[in-house]
């Protein structure tokens, strides 16, 4: 719903504000009641906060609307505003899709800690991301500088869930799917960032639009390769349940045809607003029709725009929130249908790859190959990515600093050695299971796919 647009041709200039400054310094958090919220990890097909499965009960988050490229973590007024709505709805996540990686987030991730929720962080904005009609100039260092700013940004908070390497970068457009390389190295590179740098192992995964020709293969496409190549999770966009049901929305298709996925999925949006809204599609999320297979979504969204799919009015900027007759509809379904308990049918283990999807008409790609990380990136991972540029930086559509050939499968495993806790608050390390390459290749299920 969400696309992030292109950099203004003012704003090619060389990006120069890569200094090879340290990464931010640990501070100390005082104890509080934060210490309570557990880190939730990704292991088998499903999300883990200790030995609790996790499931998505959340909202999508932007309250100046998709125009304004603003971040609403970084301004304390807003964000407790809206942290009360966020109670009264009974959500335990929220999905910000622009932030500042040059701004201080403490006082609005600890007040969401203090509520319990999660938050989900796009790491790219409107002037650093992926380009999808032309992908292979907007790969470059200046691009990953300001993505891995923003995994500095955010990694050191507890209630920090997952980072989306990309937002519907690939559409309906066929062309648009020569850009899934680019964001699958990102993926890869954010990995392994994270890794390198030694922080606590928070997911990274891809965002993909709802689009039936290629989601399928979009979904194996981030699951197949050698193990530094896969996403930690695939999350997609879905409009498709227009207050119907399980069977008329065809998300019982949806179930099928991931239920041999083996890495954790959830609806990145979903709440289609044709035939009105009773979000019936909480109660499916939340039944064992899907949790086998699904770890619940993100309903689209809390402030109202022109699309029509907000639940609250803000006038404007701080002003007051209206709660619309949507907003009790959303918190009366959350509260209907709880979290289940025990595993809710979750496979235990982490899957071998999926096999990568073949070229046709709807899906142009045709290498396993993935760009190798720019040179001038490649010292972030040792020495950090330094200052992020913001949300008013030069732009990095056209920096230059591209990749220089294809990378060889694996080598975007980690290199350095893990350093305990930099960055981050002492938590409980539950990472459960790694992620394991059995290096058997199992080929996922079609069926079902055409239904999509
Ligand atoms: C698909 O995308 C390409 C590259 O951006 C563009 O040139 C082409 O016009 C698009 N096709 C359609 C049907 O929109
Ligand atoms: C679960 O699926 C069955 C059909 O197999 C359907 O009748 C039922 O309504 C579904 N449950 C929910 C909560 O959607």
């Amino acid at each position: 719903m969400r696309s992030i647009g292109l950099a203004s041709s003012a704003a090619l200039a060389v990006f120069a504000g890569l200094a090879q400054a340290s990464p931010t310094p640990t501070e100390q958090e005082p104890p509080s009641k934060r210490a309570s919220l557990p880190t939730v990890t990704a292991s088998g097909n499903a999300f883990w906060q200790g030995n609790t499965r996790f499931y998505i009960r959340g909202i999508d988050y932007q309250p100046g609307g998709s125009s304004d490229a603003s971040d609403p973590l970084a301004d304390p007024t807003i964000c407790q505003r809206d942290i009360a709505q966020f109670k009264l709805l009974g959500v335990n996540t929220v999905r910000v899709y622009i932030t500042d990686n040059s701004a201080n987030h403490d006082t609005c991730m600890n007040a969401l800690a203090d509520a319990g929720i999660y938050v989900i962080l796009d790491a790219n904005n409107p002037l650093y991301s992926i380009n999808r009609a032309d992908p292979g100039p907007s790969y470059n260092t200046a691009y990953l500088q300001s993505v891995f700013a923003t995994i500095d940004a955010f990694i050191k908070y507890d209630n920090t869930l997952a980072f989306f390497s990309g937002n519907e970068v690939i559409n309906d457009n066929a062309t648009s799917t020569l850009s899934a390389r680019y964001v699958k190295a990102t993926t890869r590179d954010m990995r392994q960032y994270i890794a390198d740098r030694g922080y606590r192992k928070v997911p990274v995964g891809y965002s993909a639009a709802d689009v039936a020709q290629n989601r399928m293969q979009m979904a194996q496409y981030m699951n197949c390769g050698t193990d530094d190549e896969r996403s930690d999770f695939f999350a997609f966009n879905d409009y498709s349940w227009c207050n119907t049901d399980f069977i008329t929305s065809g998300w019982d298709q949806k179930v099928k045809a991931f239920s041999d996925y083996g890495l954790p999925i959830f609806l990145s949006e979903y709440g289609c607003i044709k035939n009105g809204r009773n979000f019936g599609e909480v109660a499916a999320l939340m039944s064992p029709n899907m949790t086998s297979v699904y770890s619940g979504g993100l309903m689209y969204e809390y402030a109202m725009e022109d699309n029509g799919f907000g639940i609250v009015d803000i006038a404007s900027g701080n002003a007051a929130v209206k709660e619309l007759p949507e907003f009790d509809k959303y918190a009366s379904a959350l509260s209907a249908n709880p979290a289940p308990t025990g595993s809710g049918g979750a496979a235990s283990t982490t899957h071998a790859a999926t096999a990568c999807p073949t070229k046709d008409s709807n899906w142009l790609v045709d290498s396993t190959l993935l760009p190798a990380i720019p040179d001038g990136a490649k010292d972030f991972m040792s020495k950090g990515a330094g200052a992020g540029p913001g949300l008013k930086g030069p732009g990095s559509q056209n920096a230059g600093g591209t990749s220089t050939g294809d990378a060889a499968p694996g080598s975007g495993s980690a290199t350095g050695s893990p350093k305990k806790n930099v960055g981050v608050t002492m938590a409980q390390s539950i990472d459960r299971t790694p992620f394991v390459l059995t290096g058997m290749v199992m080929v996922l299920t079609l069926t079902g796919t055409l239904l999509l």
